[in-house]
């Protein structure tokens, strides 16, 4: 907990008034948002659009103010989580589902800051399953289609039902011994039909920031 805090909190760091602000997901970026919603208390002047509905609802509490993501044309800083980051700072990400906003966020955004403890750090990506988001229809196809890819797909399950994303979408977490080329899979994942977005963000990252148990918190060379 103590290494999530001092990441996600070293970042809000980098915010200054008038930026536009994405706010990524999970509980790494909790800390994040938490730490925004103090500043903008303190006079912070920022807008922010969010990557879920759960990260919208916390911010709101918090009186952030808010933008829909139809009236932005750039973000300036966008602050999200990782499940896994390599040294080349590319990560995988949808631990927590909100993969495909958060990479449309990402996307449109001049920063991606990654905030992560020192236990997501890998020399090689695949350890953690690999989400994948995919359409309702045809997912059993789409779920071969993805075992030929050379791992094993599970359909992610929340409470004994289907787990389904904001989007409305189902998950496959896909189970990878590891994955050597992450550009190439990133390729072949969007050449499969049924395949909504994937996991992997490759070279997005600006930088990334790992918190360590003792509450301190230092920047990935
Ligand atoms: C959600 C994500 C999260 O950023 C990722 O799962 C890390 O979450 P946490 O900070 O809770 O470990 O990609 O889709």
């Amino acid at each position: 907990m103590e290494a999530k805090r001092a990441a996600a909190e070293l970042a809000v760091e980098l915010l200054q008034d008038g930026m536009t602000v994405g706010l990524g997901t999970g509980s790494t970026v909790y800390y994040s948002i938490q730490a925004i919603g103090r500043k903008v208390a303190n006079g912070l002047s920022i807008r922010a659009v969010a990557t879920s509905v759960r990260s919208e609802m916390l911010a709101k509490e918090l009186d952030i103010p808010m933008i829909p993501f139809s009236e932005v044309e750039e973000i300036d800083m966008t602050i999200d989580g990782a499940d896994e980051a390599d040294p080349e700072w590319n990560l995988i990400k949808g631990g927590g589902g909100a993969l495909l906003r958060e990479k449309i966020v990402a996307d449109a955004s001049k920063q991606l800051i990654i905030v992560v403890d020192e236990s997501k750090l890998v020399q090689r990506l695949g350890r953690f399953p690999l989400p994948v988001e995919v359409v309702p229809f045809g997912f059993e196809l789409t779920q071969r289609k993805l075992r030929r890819l050379g791992c094993e797909p599970k359909l992610r399950m929340s409470d004994s039902q289907l787990y389904m994303t904001d989007n409305g979408n189902y998950m496959m977490d896909c189970e990878f011994d590891s994955i050597a080329q992450p550009g190439r899979l990133s390729e072949e994942l969007h050449r499969i039909p049924g395949v909504v977005e994937h996991g992997l963000f490759v070279g997005m990252a600006s930088q990334v920031i790992v918190g360590r148990l003792d509450g301190t918190a230092y920047t990935l060379d």
